[in-house]
């Protein structure tokens, strides 16, 4: 591919997948260039430059490659919030809604230190559930949570906007509207 300036230019969108309807927007693309992979990680950062940042949590599954580059970038910590059932010491659990059923999100319960200053990391922003699920592990730990950032938004889908009135600042590299 030809050198771009847009994180977008490197993602690739699969028709139908993982059923009918659906525009899986593919980040393995953009992970697997040397020149987008840093451009995201680059990007990301972008608006914390100065920002206090003790801890860097990412969310199951391509935050934790993100949030991994971050902390690394950052010479902090990284802290993952997986999937039920994952983590092996005493965890605390969050449960949120799927387009169908519900899932549940844990972190750690000796993760983050209360006070400590926290920037969640995902690859793709969508009703917010995961993240909002994931914002309040952390603060349940009573850490703060200094922002959330995104590579791929879906505004249509309302997670911004539910982060937002949360009072959270999200930050995102590019949108696809129509979802
Ligand atoms: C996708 C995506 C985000 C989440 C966004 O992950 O990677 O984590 O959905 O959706 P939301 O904003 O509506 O919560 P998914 O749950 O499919 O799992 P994975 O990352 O482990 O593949
Ligand atoms: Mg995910």
């Amino acid at each position: 591919m030809i050198a771009s300036s847009s994180v977008k230019d490197y993602i690739r969108t699969i028709v139908d997948f993982p059923h009918e309807g659906i525009m899986f927007r593919d980040v393995t693309t953009l992970f697997a260039d040397p020149r987008g992979f840093r451009m995201a990680i680059d990007q990301l950062l972008n608006p914390y430059a100065g920002a206090q940042i003790d801890k860097v949590v990412g969310l199951e599954a391509r935050g934790f490659i993100l949030g991994g580059a971050i902390a690394h970038q950052l010479s902090k910590g990284f802290v993952p919030i997986r999937k039920k059932g994952k983590l092996p010491a005493a965890t605390i659990a969050e449960e949120y809604k799927l387009e169908y059923g519900e899932a549940v999100v844990e972190i750690h319960d000796d993760a983050l230190a209360p006070g400590e200053k926290v920037l969640i990391v995902d690859d793709l922003l969508a009703t917010g559930g995961t993240c909002e699920a994931g914002i309040k592990l952390c603060e349940r730990l009573g850490a703060e949570v200094i922002g959330c950032a995104f590579i791929v938004d879906l505004p249509d889908l309302g997670g911004r906007k539910r982060l937002e009135e949360m009072g959270m600042d999200v930050h995102t590299l590019c949108a696809y509207e129509g979802a």
